[in-house]
């Protein structure tokens, strides 16, 4: 679909501003908690002041009878909470369970106006975003919703791969895409057992040096999510929507959780999924420009005046194309800090 604002026809709230025009949010993590935990929607309010986005999960990871609960907790807590500058998401069922259709009836009209964005899995192309765009449009209308809502796609199936241009272009709705790793390696049926992350098997390793192939031949482990991301990315940036590394399910590892988080950061998503509290932290870190990567970016961007041309910096070419990159850093440092 080519021109999604033809397609969407809301009832009442008007067509949302593409994200390109909405306010920047900071949104480097998405804090995942299950609103069917009594003891997790307790800690709640003191979480969303940490956290850039919270997101009640009422999707995965949340046994089937305790479904219903997970729904009607979300709206108890959001009604009775405070998140001040923090995004409230909700992770609904998935378009093919029986649990979606009362997911986004209830809250949207019951706490349509609390909530930021909607996150939508398994979604597999256009034809998933047009029918929640439509009902949300019904439903804001029903409950008097002041604001249009974002929908956020999990890209977790091989199908959704192979459509993701069309999905991050199919409606002005779309706020932007995770990658889901864990469904998606089921789904491609890789030989994987994670969610998330790398792999030691999924290695390069140096040619021989002599007759003999166990001497001296240093390996290094690949991305196994480079392909996927780097896709994403581009879906994303051809459709002004903001892509994002979703779950990393090793929770102790919080070496290899930075590796992961800090690929994605390089490839230019804006943040990734925060499982637990010590990931908050990590993924605070790692989508934030460092120090180092500001001053530089000044440097490169005073050098260079009008951005034409070239000049050297300690021995290194910088010419127009750099400074574009380092314009892209400030900018993000610049809107963090405000
Ligand atoms: C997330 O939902 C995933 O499947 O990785
Ligand atoms: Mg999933």
């Amino acid at each position: 679909m080519r021109n999604p604002r033809a397609f969407l026809r809301p009832l009442a709230v008007g067509a949302p501003a593409p994200v390109s025009e909405v306010p920047f949010r900071p949104s480097r993590m998405i804090h995942f908690f299950d609103p069917s935990n009594e003891k997790m929607a307790a800690k709640v309010p003191d979480i969303a002041a940490k956290v850039d986005i919270i997101l009640g999960n009422l999707e995965d990871a949340v046994k089937t009878e305790k479904k219903e609960a997970a729904r009607l907790g979300l709206v108890e807590i959001a009604k009775k909470t405070d998140f001040g500058d923090t995004q409230l998401w909700v992770r609904v069922n998935s378009l093919d369970s029986p649990w979606v259709l009362d997911d986004l009836t209830t809250l949207v009209t019951e706490i349509g106006d609390k909530l930021d964005v909607i996150m939508v899995p398994k979604v597999e192309g256009a034809q998933d975003i047009h029918y929640v765009d439509r009902l949300l449009a019904q439903l804001e209308a029903k409950g008097n919703v002041k604001k249009p809502l974002l929908v956020h796609a999990i890209l977790e199936t091989a199908l959704g791969v192979t459509n993701v241009e069309e999905i991050a272009g199919a409606s002005p709705r779309m706020q932007g895409i995770s990658l889901g790793p864990a469904d998606l390696a089921a789904s491609r049926r890789m030989k994987t057992t994670r969610v998330g992350g790398g792999h030691p098997g999924y290695l390069v390793r140096q040619d021989p040096t002599g007759d003999d192939l166990t001497e001296g031949r240093t390996t290094y482990q690949q991305d196994l999510w480079h392909y996927t991301i780097a896709r994403m990315v581009d879906a994303c940036a051809a459709n002004d929507i903001l892509p994002f590394y979703g779950p990393f399910g090793d929770i102790k590892d919080v070496v290899a959780c930075e590796d992961q988080f800090r690929n994605a950061y390089l490839l230019g998503c804006v943040g990734a999924w925060s499982l637990h509290p010590v990931q908050i932290d990590i993924a605070k870190k790692v989508f934030s420009p460092s120090k180092e990567d500001v001053e530089h970016a000044k440097t490169v961007v005073e050098a260079m005046g009008d951005g034409s041309g070239a000049v050297m910096i300690n021995g290194k070419m910088e010419d127009d194309a750099s400074c574009k990159q380092c314009l892209v850093m400030l900018d993000l440092a610049r809107e963090l800090a405000e």
